[in-house]
């Protein structure tokens, strides 16, 4: 095991479901209270241990759109894509398990005064969600851009949150965007990216969703000369940078792990 002074951050913590709830078409939101609560920074993740079949000992890696330290609660939205999500999807009120956290590394605030444009995809909008909480706690301003599939896929709860974040700025923008135009302005995310860098101007760009839309993301924020941060997923055995397995090759030919050294990089450096 690679002993750093990061691993030693992330503990095992006991969790109790509060509430776990279907929000849109393939998606939960769980609520948990957990000690973990006060340890968490926006776009750090946790690693959570699903009841329910003894022979997964691998835990489910999953950021969270909300830390409430003085509650002791947590918010995590998530996808049902396979065993794990679907068992998480089936914990009731009160009942516990483990977790690993806080693990890895998160936003950082961008530099200067000027507006951050935040960039989600699907089920990337938890982090995204964190990230304007917490430019908004640092007195910043943003438009966001959110996109899906289609509307039914569309985390509303969060968007509703996006927009309360953002309301201090009467000037900001919140873009809701879908594939098939079922929902908002119909294409994809990145075409009103582009629509948003022709009218103002940014400081940063943060995204996180699908890997193809964040390289898109990526590029359009390069090109206009501006610093982008993106928060990338990776196959996770540990999440503590104990089994390498979650690697990403950055453009310098390294390569660095996505659970300790991200999972937000400067988009720039990776090798989309
Ligand atoms: C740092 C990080 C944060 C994440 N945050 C969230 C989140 O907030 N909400 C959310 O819904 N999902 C998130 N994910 C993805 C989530 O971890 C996977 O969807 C989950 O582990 C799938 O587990 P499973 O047992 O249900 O599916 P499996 O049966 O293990 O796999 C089902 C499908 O999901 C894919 N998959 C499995 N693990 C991952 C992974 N780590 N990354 C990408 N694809 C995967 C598999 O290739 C397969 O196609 C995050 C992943 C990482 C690395
Ligand atoms: S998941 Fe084990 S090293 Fe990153």
């Amino acid at each position: 095991m690679k002993a750093t002074r990061d691993s030693a951050r992330a503990h095992l913590f006991d969790f109790a479901v509060v509430s776990n709830e279907q929000v849109a078409e393939g998606a939960w939101c769980m609520v948990f209270k957990s000690e973990v609560a006060a340890l968490l920074a926006p776009g750090e993740f946790v690693e959570v241990s699903v009841p329910g079949d003894p022979s997964q000992v691998l835990r489910v890696p999953l950021s969270f759109s909300r830390a409430d330290a003085e509650a002791g609660t947590v918010r995590i939205e998530y996808a049902v894509v396979g065993d794990g999500t679907r068992r998480l999807s089936l914990m009731r009120p009160g009942d516990t398990s483990t977790l690993v956290g806080p693990c890895g590394h998160g936003w950082r605030l961008p530099g200067g005064e000027g507006r951050v444009l935040l960039v989600a995809g699907g089920i990337g909008l938890p982090p995204v969600l964190a990230a304007a909480e917490m430019l908004a706690a640092a007195g910043r301003t943003f438009d966001a851009v959110v996109g899906a599939q289609r509307g039914s896929k569309l985390v509303g709860v969060d968007v509703d949150l996006l927009r309360e974040a953002a309301s201090a700025d009467p000037a900001s923008r919140v873009v809701v965007c879908t594939d098939d135009g079922s929902l908002g302005r119909a294409g994809f995310t990145t075409d009103a990216m582009a629509e948003l860098l022709a009218e103002r101007s940014y400081d940063a760009v943060l995204t996180c969703g699908p890997t193809v839309m964040m390289a898109g993301v990526a590029r359009l924020a390069e090109g206009a000369g501006i610093a982008c941060q993106a928060s990338l997923e990776r196959m996770m055995g540990c999440g503590f940078g104990a089994c390498s397995c979650c690697n990403v090759a950055m453009r310098d030919g390294t390569s660095r792990s996505c659970c300790m050294d991200g999972p937000v990089f400067n988009a720039g450096e990776v090798a989309w």
